[in-house]
């Protein structure tokens, strides 16, 4: 496996085995990888001649007031994960790298970042379409995974890619998740004990919310007030929103019907989570 930190190597890398033919599979993360991120590299592998992986905690898609500086990191363990899930090049270029001085380009969607955790989170995903445009640039990979774990940037990736005619398919993965239903995150690190035991709660309440769409609900009200309602049973959680939109144009939904997306963030103490369910009617 080889390991890159600078992009002017691993673009004349990756350029002599795109001319011999090879179909690259590229999974971008900001690392301290779990099974969420290596059922993605699994599934590049298996899909393409190469996998390639990027670990870059991104700055830009931080605000000011989250988690940048601590967010957890681990090289070391991630490049053997990575590479026993099949990754062939791991890219872990250092912020001076990707943004150096002078840097001055951004990428922005419009509307549907301004929703769900873009309404919370302020320029998120401006950094988020920044720097996968700017990975994509440098990989021109042929496919690239995403998981619905974050199904709105799922979708976002999607959009940029359609409206600026680049040449990737996006392939969204399924959530990966713990026995007892917790979406795997990095963040997860960061939960207490007590945290943890009650954080099983998002998935939970997306549980009651699709049985009660299958017993015949449609009104869109009603099913996010038993999802607050099981939420707040919880003394820790504290909602930042509950959101059933359509699974496409994210917009909000009062009648259920078609594919809807039921999205959720969640905080216990300062660390945000999210999980989502599609329910097809
Ligand atoms: P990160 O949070 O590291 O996630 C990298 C990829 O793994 C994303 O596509 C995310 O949806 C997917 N993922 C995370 N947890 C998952 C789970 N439990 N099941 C399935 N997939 C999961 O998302 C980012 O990084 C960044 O925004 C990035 C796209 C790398 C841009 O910086």
């Amino acid at each position: 496996m080889q390991i890159f930190n600078h992009i002017a190597e691993i673009k004349n890398y990756l350029r002599k085995e795109q001319k011999n033919g090879k179909i690259i599979g590229f999974v971008p993360t900001m690392g301290y990888l779990h099974e969420g991120h290596l059922s993605l590299i699994r599934r590049a592998a298996n899909e393409n001649d190469m996998a390639i992986v990027s670990i870059f905690v991104n700055p830009t898609q931080f605000g000011p007031a989250e988690d940048f500086e601590r967010y957890p990191r681990d090289l070391q363990r991630d490049v053997n994960l990575a590479q026993q899930a099949g990754a062939n090049v791991i890219f872990t270029p250092d912020v001076a790298e990707m943004y150096p001085q002078g840097y001055k380009t951004y990428v922005e969607v419009q509307e549907i970042t301004n929703t769900l955790c873009g309404a919370s989170r302020p320029g998120h995903f401006r950094g988020v379409t920044t720097i996968v445009t700017k990975l994509f640039s440098i990989v021109r990979p042929d496919r690239a995974y995403f998981g619905q774990k974050d199904a709105q940037q799922a979708i976002v990736i999607q959009q940029m890619t359609k409206d600026l005619d680049m040449d990737v398919e996006i392939m969204v993965c399924p959530i990966v998740r713990e026995k007892d239903g917790l979406a795997m995150s990095s963040r997860n690190v960061y939960l207490n004990p007590q945290e943890r035991e009650q954080a099983v709660v998002l998935s939970e309440s997306l549980a009651l919310a699709k049985k009660l769409i299958i017993q015949g609900e449609r009104d869109a009200f009603k099913i996010k007030a038993a999802i607050v309602d099981k939420i707040t049973q919880k003394p820790l959680a504290k909602i930042d929103y509950v959101s059933i939109v359509d699974a496409q144009t994210l917009k909000d939904i009062h009648h259920i019907t078609n594919r809807v997306l039921i999205a959720l963030a969640v905080k216990f103490g300062s660390t945000r989570l999210i999980d989502n369910i599609i329910v097809e009617v």
